[in-house]
């Protein structure tokens, strides 16, 4: 059993010693828990893939304190990169940059360059501030399934390997950061986020590319696979009027959103939103999956999701939704 520990000063003080050892915590943040390992160090980066079961050729994100740690982590910025760091953070951005010396090619998985992000969280925050590192931190899941929004979730995914879980509440964000690198000069979105599409084009003043989509052909990112988050069951995409017109087999749950009165006959409903509103929907979005994929006494067999608004927060739900139905 991995200990969940309560975030207070000494607890924390005793993650970082652990982080600073070379060895593995969960961490809570705003999007969703992260295993951090100094990210300065291969051998903790080494086993952050081995705990996850997570393919080399999938780079990590690196989490720092604030934007002036950045700066030894990379080697110049992008036009509207440090616009984007004074708006968005700490928040749920993540920006790709080159990559400097110190960075090592696993946490880049020999790109030359690292994925960077200010969480916000306090405890994230505090936790950096005590190790005085720079902590890569992928999502606290075995690679491929469904990311943690609770202490909870990373100590039920992980037998051992991990010193402890922080637990600091639900994530409020609730899916991973937006991903953003520059491509010919130019803003390219990698993976839709915790921050819309819409706010980074606004603070830009430009338009962004959107290269996310499924992964299938031309990959715009090395960790962007076709399917990802995915729950044990199958779960099938489509639009809420598709699936209020379909007779439900027996033991399917579903995924709703909106205050239309979900279809009935199903074994198990969860509703992202009553009132309409996607930042609660994404806030909710893999507790919901959790606790669908978990309902054990409804052995549900099927995961039937509708199709959220493609507009702000709810571009990162559809494609986590894509994602999750892709798997075979
Ligand atoms: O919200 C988040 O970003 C969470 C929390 C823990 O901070 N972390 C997270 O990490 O989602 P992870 O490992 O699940 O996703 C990292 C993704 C990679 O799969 C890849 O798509 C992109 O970020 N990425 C990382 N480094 C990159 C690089 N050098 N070039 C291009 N894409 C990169
Ligand atoms: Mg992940």
């Amino acid at each position: 059993m991995i200990p969940v520990l309560d975030p207070n000063p000494e607890n924390i003080r005793a993650a970082a010693m652990a982080l600073r050892a070379g060895r593995l915590v969960a961490m809570p943040t705003e999007t969703v828990y992260g295993l951090a390992g100094n990210a300065l160090d291969p051998a903790p980066l080494a086993r952050i893939f081995e705990v996850k079961r997570r393919p080399f050729f999938d780079p990590l994100i690196v989490h720092v304190a604030d934007a002036a740690a950045v700066q030894p982590l990379v080697r110049d910025l992008p036009e509207g990169a440090q616009r984007l760091m004074d708006r968005f953070w700490p928040g749920p951005l993540t920006l790709v940059l080159p990559k400097s010396h110190l960075v090592p090619d696993l946490a880049t998985s020999g790109l030359p360059e690292v994925a960077v992000r200010v969480p916000s969280h306090p405890v994230a925050r505090a936790l950096l501030r005590e190790t005085g590192l720079p902590l890569a931190a992928p999502s606290a899941n075995p690679f491929g399934a469904l990311s943690p929004t609770t202490a909870e979730h990373v100590a039920n995914a992980f037998e051992d390997g991990i010193e402890c879980v922080l637990d600091g509440g639900p994530s409020s964000v609730g899916v991973e950061s937006s991903v953003l690198a520059w491509r010919n000069g130019k803003p390219a979105l990698l993976r839709p986020g915790g921050i819309p599409v819409e706010a980074l084009e606004e603070a830009l003043g430009v338009a962004v590319l959107v290269v996310g989509g499924d992964g299938l052909g031309a990959q715009p990112s090395p960790g962007m696979l076709p399917w990802h988050y995915a729950p044990s069951v199958p779960l099938t995409l489509s639009e809420a009027k598709a699936i209020a017109a379909t007779t439900t087999a027996e033991n399917e749950g579903l995924l709703w959103f909106g205050d239309a009165e979900a279809p009935a006959g199903y074994a198990r409903v969860e509703n992202l939103s009553p009132s309409g509103d996607l930042r609660e929907a994404a806030a909710n979005l893999f507790a919901a999956l959790h606790r669908l994929d978990a309902s054990g006494a409804a052995r549900i067999s099927r995961i039937r999701a509708a199709r959220v608004p493609d507009e702000g927060l709810g571009r990162a739900i559809n494609e986590r939704l894509e994602k999750a139905s892709k798997k075979t």
